[in-house]
């Protein structure tokens, strides 16, 4: 029998409460390079969920590494000031300051100050860095130190060198980036002179009781990059030498292996926890994090029992719920909100805007939030539509003390979401609905399935909040005389008709309205080809998970027009014309044409409704406009929140 989840666990001399570590987690809400209030609330707010030990998010630790003015640039004389906050906000718990070098990775910035290893462009942003002199590798190295010192006389349990994702230290350990031929660079163990090196001056500037941990990809998933044998020969070094406390192991790196970085809903649970179990085998008894996906209770505790790790980390299941360590031990009663990973937090600081979460209002607004106030009278709202933002309206005005009555027109809850959870790789979506539901039953949400409410509808309610959701446009296309399908329908459609029969989805979406219907009837046997009257795939995708929409598309040889729109059709045919030339092509053996395009608010009830219902409440969700479910479940929360 291994260790247990919710076991304490010695890390150097502090002992952490519990064996789940939350992860660094960049949240854009620095302001011009210096740490904010509302970093230390969002810290506060995980540290009352009840996680063992804080990974801070990325700190610049040079002014050569400037990848975006949301992230802190520690390296300035004023920047501590604020970061003594982080380890005060976090009451007791243990915080480490995570240092970060981006090296040419600059995302955001690339051509604003790239030094890098060697003359190799970034495989994102294409840019050339720099080489990195002598003399400049001491001051990035005298850097890392000098932010540790201070990191400690802030009150910072330790720090966490970002060996990680293909930033500067990857780029130093990885014969993919580091083509150098003199002391840090040309065999294994000269490309890992530079960590080694930077783990001594951290150690040396830093006290006995500090924490020195690391973060690494386990493997880059490139070819002739980093493996797993590589970040366990290094741990092993930085052992013997007493160098690290404390290992991360993580994935990938900004190439096109960015996907395998943050797996999203598409990857099992865990996937890359091997490579954990493979460095920790190397680390001498120095505790390794296990990361990437780890979602449930059950998984978690298998890791550490099982001993593939001796900690858990978690990053987008503490964006979802930061109460997520609590509920797992039961002491706090509610469902756990599960996260979806649909990326859209990780979409949203790589855009440079502040992280969010589509079912958790509260991520990112932690320093203003107030759980919603108990009414004091037990009045009566109706929410007519079911749908992701009906549903939380539900809800939340119940746990506010409100009686809440939901009419539905369809015969089941879930509107869009639930739509979204009936096709192929897209279950996860259903996740939201199951935690609304669940809400829903603990608050005493009664339920009117099947029933529209109508404006002729004698309602006894102080408010009715209008979430009746959208439709999609059907558009006919002149000439084409077989099926035209909304993405809605697909779940219901056969599988492929006899060999030969190809069904062509119109993109107008840039999201999963889209690729949920192609994926889908891949799945089901049909050969799909996709038409967009847009340049690119995935518009509305984060930059990840559209690395993995590429790649499952490829796999299955689907071709995908990009630039065209439908114009027309015939028996069988369809035809398309190139949105910059005006020229026309055809794609023949067409059985089926799915559109994922347009949809039109279902307001009527709000449009027609007697006015009193409406004095106050404005419809929410895509009933106001048809939008995104973070746009839905987000209206839905706030609406529920401010009903007097
Ligand atoms: C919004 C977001 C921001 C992140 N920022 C950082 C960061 O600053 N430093 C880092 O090492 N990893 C960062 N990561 C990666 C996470 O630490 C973690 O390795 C990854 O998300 C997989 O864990 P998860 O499946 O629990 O989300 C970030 C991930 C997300 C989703």
């Amino acid at each position: 029998m291994g260790a247990q989840l919710f076991e304490p666990v010695r890390v150097r001399e502090t002992v952490l409460a519990n064996r789940l570590v939350h992860v660094a987690t960049l949240t854009q809400l620095g302001r011009d390079g210096l740490p904010t209030a509302a970093q230390a609330a969002y810290l506060r707010r995980r540290a009352a969920g009840g996680v063992g030990c804080i990974v801070t998010e990325g700190v610049s630790v040079h002014s050569s590494s400037r990848p975006h003015p949301g992230v802190v640039q520690a390296y300035r004389p004023e920047a501590f000031a604020g970061l003594r906050a982080w380890p005060q906000a976090a009451a007791g718990v243990p915080v480490l300051l995570q240092l970060w070098h981006v090296g040419r990775q600059q995302l955001w910035g690339p051509r604003e100050a790239p030094w890098g290893v060697s003359p190799e462009p970034d495989a994102l942003s294409g840019s050339v860095p720099h080489v990195m002199t002598d003399a400049e590798i001491e001051a990035v190295l005298e850097a890392f130190a000098a932010a540790a010192r201070q990191a400690e006389a802030a009150g910072f349990a330790g720090v966490e060198l970002h060996g990680a994702h293909g930033y500067l230290l990857t780029q130093f350990l990885s014969p993919w980036s580091n083509t150098r031929t003199d002391r840090w660079g040309g065999d294994a163990e000269r490309r890992r002179a530079f960590v080694l090196e930077l783990a001594r001056r951290v150690r040396r500037a830093t006290g006995p009781r500090f924490i020195v941990g690391i973060k690494l990809s386990g493997h880059e998933f490139v070819p002739g990059g980093l493996t797993e044998r590589d970040a366990a020969d290094l741990v092993a070094a930085l052992a013997a030498e007493g160098l690290v406390d404390l290992v991360g192991v993580s994935q990938g790196n900004f190439s096109l292996s960015l996907e395998r970085h943050v797996p999203d809903l598409h990857f099992p649970e865990a996937p890359f926890a091997y490579l954990a179990r493979t460095v920790r085998e190397a680390a001498a008894g120095v505790p390794v994090i296990a990361m990437g996906r780890i979602m449930s209770r059950a998984t978690a505790e298998r890791l550490v029992a099982e001993g593939w790790a001796d900690l858990v980390g978690l990053s987008r299941a503490l964006l979802a719920d930061p109460d997520l360590p609590r509920k797992w031990r039961g002491i706090d009663g509610e469902p756990v909100r599960p996260c979806l990973a649909c990326n859209v937090c990780w979409g949203r600081i790589h855009q440079g805007r502040p992280v969010a979460c589509v079912h958790n209002p509260e991520l990112g607004e932690e320093e203003r939030w107030t759980p919603p106030a108990p009414i004091p009278r037990r009045a009566a709202v109706v929410v007519a539509g079911a749908g992701p933002a009906g549903l939380e309206a539900a809800w939340v005005l119940a746990r506010r003390g409100f009686r809440v009555t939901v009419y539905e027109a369809a015969g089941e809850p879930g509107g869009q979401a639930a739509r979204l959870r009936r096709l192929a790789g897209l279950e996860r979506f259903g996740e939201l609905v199951d935690y609304q539901l669940a809400q829903c039953a603990r608050y005493g949400v009664a339920f009117r399935l099947g029933t529209p409410l109508t404006p002729e509808d004698p309602v006894e309610a102080d408010a009715v909040v209008v979430a009746t959701g959208s439709v999609p446009v059907r558009p006919t296309i002149p000439g084409w005389r077989g099926p035209v399908r909304v993405p809605d329908e697909v779940p219901d459609l056969a599988p492929a008709p006899p060999a030969g029969a190809t069904a062509v989805v119109v993109d107008e979406d840039g999201g999963y309205y889209a690729y949920g219907p192609a994926e889908h009837l891949l799945a089901r046997g049909w050969a799909v080809v996709l038409v967009t009257s847009r340049t690119a795939l995935g518009a509305r995708l984060d930059y990840l998970s559209r690395i993995g929409l590429e790649r499952r598309l490829r796999t299955h040889d689907v071709p995908v027009w990009t630039g065209w729109r439908v114009v027309g059709g015939g028996d069988r045919v369809l035809l398309l014309e190139d949105v910059f030339t005006g020229r026309r092509r055809a794609i023949e053996d067409v059985a089926l044409v799915v559109w994922a395009g347009a949809r039109r608010a279902v307001d009527d009830l709000w449009r027609t409704g007697r006015e009193a219902w409406f004095r106050r409440w404005a419809p929410i969700g895509d009933a106001f406009a048809p939008r995104d479910l973070l746009a839905a479940v987000h209206e839905g929360h706030r609406l529920a929140r401010e009903i007097r």
